[in-house]
């Protein structure tokens, strides 16, 4: 074993950790051009390391024509332009490792740019060294892509379609090409070799595609074809591959899932078959929507629970969970399974509600303060390409305003406004005018602001962050779940030994009562966090509406019941 795996406690390593996931685009502008770039990273390590994380996970800063925001690649072995250099991200990698912090960088290879060299040349004939690279077809197949209406496009230069599972700009790359898995491996250990300590694979159950690319059935709106392209015939082999690149280093392996379950995910993460450490699963991100967000239901605690416990008892003792509620992909958790009008209550209950379960707990950037959604006035004012096409794709008998409320609830655009630093022009992101509209609340939720009160979320997300880390149960600990059918309350325990924690989330807005399980009734347990301040009692509010709703409470909390929102964690010996 060299002597990076000792320091590092072997290949085990992440699940004492915790991740930051950063954004770029929108996280810090160091160089003025209102564009967030490595510049404004470098500046905020020690913010980000303030929080309690030990690891950084970046969304893609390669060179990209955006189509995606990044997750159309036309160089992986370079920065983009936008965000600085190959230079500037070393200075980043040093000073991260010199703070302890990992990096992890995002492989995405399911797919490329139409812009990438390869596409370039591929899309230029049958016979060029990088014909096969890409999947090419006289006739399109009738799969559906996940981003724009069909999944082939017709390039007249060759004469033929090739499949975008994604958008139109994201050609799908040929896996079965042997020449193309080389270039992954190739791509890896460019990173690996300049010192970075993992990946987040995206969308990587999507690599192997069936043999013949039959016909699909629409089981899901949009998703004509995904049966014969999830988990396809040959994506235990390739990832093989990979995982032995990974091997020869000390790195780390985090699939992106989508539409994964956990039967098919268990072949990723043990047996004889395990290529990744965990995987991002996607069933609790459904508690109020049907497999995207634009599908829009009333949100269900339990679903959730259903979905969280699911995950957490399939895994225990056999893999890892990745566990996150919010990420680039996805509208802020708060606007969606908490309240903005509890704000501060249901930020801070729903950080412990996912980061003492049993996994590596990933926070994405603005989610410790609280961030929430932003609402833009016209469909014109947005730029993701899935929320473009929703709105003129689905419910087109609707009135527009209805289905601008729809991008209210749904849109990854919520997600990609400009971290929120402080109450000055442009939320302290940039100096100039930012690429994309600040959200208006930014006055009132910002970094500044939160670092100033010690009740804060961003102080909560450090309370829970620094428990967690401190705690051999809260990380190795079993998880169970009690109640599983209660509408209001999401209540678990992890046990080590003779230790156990008690987890009390409620999802209310009126207050509700507890009980405690059989098992520590009659038994006093030491109250280690709690989202109210208790003795003093009410949460300081800036609306007098407010202050009525948490005086009630706070009376109502007096008669043993949970006040809106609240979490309370429970430390018991036995
Ligand atoms: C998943 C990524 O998280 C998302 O942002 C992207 O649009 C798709 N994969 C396609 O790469």
């Amino acid at each position: 074993m060299d002597e990076k795996v000792v320091e590092s406690e072997g290949r085990n390593w992440y699940k004492r950790m915790s991740f930051y996931q950063i954004w770029i685009r929108s996280f810090a502008d160091g160089n003025g051009d209102g564009i967030g770039d490595l510049y404004g990273v470098y500046d905020k390590l020690e913010y980000i390391k303030s929080l309690g994380v030990d690891g950084i996970w970046f969304s893609p800063i390669y060179p990209s024509p955006n189509a995606d925001f990044g997750y159309d690649i036309s160089d992986y072995k370079d920065i983009h332009p936008d965000y600085g250099d190959l230079d500037q991200f070393k200075k980043v990698l040093t000073k991260a490792h010199e703070m302890g912090l990992k990096v992890i960088m995002d492989l995405v290879v399911n797919h490329t740019s139409d812009e990438h060299p390869w596409f370039i040349e591929s899309r230029k004939g049958k016979d060029n060294p990088y014909s096969d690279y890409y999947i090419w077809r006289d006739k399109p197949n009738n799969w559906d892509s996940l981003f724009e209406g069909k999944a082939w496009e017709y390039v007249p230069e060759r004469g033929q379609y090739y499949l975008h599972i994604f958008a139109k700009k994201q050609p799908d790359l040929n896996m079965d090409n042997p020449k193309v898995r080389e270039e992954v491996k190739s791509i890896m250990r460019f990173w690996l070799d300049m010192g970075v300590d993992g990946f987040r694979e995206d969308v990587i159950n999507f690599i192997s595609k069936e043999e013949g690319l039959p016909d699909g059935l629409a089981f899901l709106p949009a998703a004509k074809g995904m049966s014969h392209y999830k988990d396809g015939p040959h994506i235990h082999e390739y990832l093989a591959e990979f995982r032995k690149v990974c091997e020869e280093y000390d790195c780390f392996q985090l699939g992106e899932g989508p539409m994964t379950t956990v039967k098919s995910a268990m072949k990723y993460l043990t047996g004889p078959t395990k290529s990744l450490d965990m995987m991002f699963s996607f069933d609790h991100m459904m508690a109020d929507c049907l497999y995207t967000e634009y599908v829009h239901r009333p949100f269900s605690l339990v679903k959730l629970k259903k979905a969280f416990s699911k995950w957490q008892y399939a895994l225990a003792g056999r893999g890892w969970n990745a566990l996150y509620l919010e990420n680039h992909d996805h509208p802020r958790i708060i606007s969606r399974y908490g309240s903005e009008f509890f704000w501060r209550e249901s930020g801070t209950m729903l950080a412990a509600c996912y980061i003492f379960q049993r996994g590596t707990p990933f926070v994405y950037q603005g989610q410790e303060i609280g961030m929430t959604n932003i609402r833009l006035m016209s469909i014109d004012q947005y730029v993701d390409v899935s929320s473009i096409t929703n709105y003129n794709t689905y419910h087109l008998k609707e009135d527009p305003e209805r289905r601008l409320h729809r991008i209210h609830l749904s849109s990854r655009d919520s997600a990609r406004t400009p971290m929120q630093w402080d109450g000055s022009e442009n939320a302290g992101f940039s100096k100039v005018k930012p690429w994309f509209y600040v959200n208006p609340n930014y006055k009132k939720i910002n970094v500044a602001k939160e670092e100033e009160n010690r009740d804060s979320i961003l102080w909560f997300y450090r309370k829970c962050l620094a428990l967690r880390k401190s705690s051999e149960t809260l990380i190795y600990g079993d998880y169970t779940e009690y109640f599983p059918k209660d509408k209001n309350i999401y209540m678990y325990e992890r046990s080590l030994g003779k230790e156990s924690y008690l987890i009390i989330c409620s999802f209310s807005r009126l207050p509700v009562r507890a009980h405690k399980p059989e098992k520590f009734r009659g038994r006093k347990g030491e109250l280690v966090l709690c989202n109210y301040r208790d003795g003093a009692g009410i949460a300081k509010s800036e609306r007098a509406l407010e202050q009525v709703e948490y005086k009630l409470a706070e009376l109502e909390h007096r008669k043993g019941l949970l006040r809106p929102f609240e979490t309370r964690v429970y430390r018991y010996a036995f």
